[in-house]
């Protein structure tokens, strides 16, 4: 003990520590100090949500609370995710306009650029699901067969086998998937808009979501044959029980009455 406090009154042992000190501020800087790169994607973040604060002031403030904290008027945003604003303001159903049971799609009034900030503003109130990156919702070498068993399951009830939508209580209905871009069905099932239920990836798994939409693009697309024969619009039992009746039934009567015809000429005979 008495040794080592000798030793550090040393005329050197200040200059000692000062260099560790000095070596020690340094290490701890350049470990934690952010990359060039890190911080101007911070940068660039924090002006996008300046900007999409500014937007949604003017557009979205007066339904969803300046805050997004909601209102008699709109649902409250915090913790909605960038993927839910991508997908409302991307297909055109907010800004909403007026009251009904079920908010329309309408033509889209922002750029995506502008869509993206309001993305980035409604995200840093709250964390939530993020726009999928295209690899996420490219439904390239996806297994189709797979997609088809899933969307019955899980969505048929309201959108129909092939997607083509029906009507659901209340005035309300699950829309048609055509012409619906790949990303806006990932982000559907991630964010669950409205009525629908929301399918996280511990429900349907990012390969689930992908399968699903490779379906529909097979389904909806204008060149694909009907496997199973004439479509009759894909509408499912109502329409092929109806062909059913018109035209099997219609059959069996003709040739009961060719039948009946024939016997009558031959008894006459
Ligand atoms: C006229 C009122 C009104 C305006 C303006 C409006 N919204 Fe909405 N918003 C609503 C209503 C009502 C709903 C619920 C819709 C539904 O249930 O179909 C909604 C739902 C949403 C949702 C879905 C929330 C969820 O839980 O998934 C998002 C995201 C959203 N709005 C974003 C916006 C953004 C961004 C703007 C501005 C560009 C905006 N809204 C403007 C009324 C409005
Ligand atoms: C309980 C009924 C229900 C189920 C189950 C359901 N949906 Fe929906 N879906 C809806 C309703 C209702 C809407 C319309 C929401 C709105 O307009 O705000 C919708 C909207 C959508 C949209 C948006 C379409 C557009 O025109 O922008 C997509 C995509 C979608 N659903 C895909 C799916 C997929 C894929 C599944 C299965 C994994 C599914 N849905 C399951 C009811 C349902």
């Amino acid at each position: 003990m008495k040794k080592l406090s000798a030793r550090r009154r040393h005329p050197l042992a200040a200059v000692v520590v000062l260099l560790l000190a000095l070596a020690a501020t340094g290490g701890l800087y350049t470990a934690f100090a952010p990359a060039d790169k890190a911080q101007a994607e911070t940068v660039a973040q924090s002006l996008a949500i300046d900007e999409g604060k500014k937007l949604y002031a003017v557009g979205c403030a007066s339904c969803h609370g300046t805050g997004g904290e909601g209102s008699t008027d709109g649902p409250a945003l915090a913790g909605v995710g960038a993927a839910a604003v991508d997908f409302q303001v991307g297909t055109g159903r907010m800004p909403a306009q007026q009251p009904g049971a079920q908010v329309p799609k309408k033509k889209v009034i922002y750029s995506q650029a502008q869509i993206d900030q309001l993305a980035a503003f409604v995200a840093s109130l709250g964390a939530g699901p993020g726009v999928p990156a295209k690899e996420q919702y490219n439904p390239e070498g996806a297994d189709i067969a797979e997609g088809g068993e899933l969307f019955r399951t899980n969505c048929a009830q309201c959108h129909n086998f092939t997607g083509k939508g029906g009507a659901l209580t209340n005035g309300k209905s699950a829309p048609t998937l055509e012409d619906v871009d790949p990303k806006h069905i990932y982000e559907a099932m991630q964010t669950g808009p409205q009525n629908m239920p929301s399918f996280p990836d511990t429900t349907l798994t990012e390969k689930n979501k992908k399968d699903i939409i490779a379906y529909l693009d097979v389904v909806n697309s204008d060149d694909s044959e009907s496997p199973g024969g004439l479509e009759l619009g894909g509408l499912g039992p109502v329409s092929e029980g109806l062909f059913g009746w018109i035209f099997g039934l219609g059959g069996l009567i003709a040739v009961a009455v060719w039948v009946a015809a024939r016997t009558a000429k031959a008894k006459k005979s």
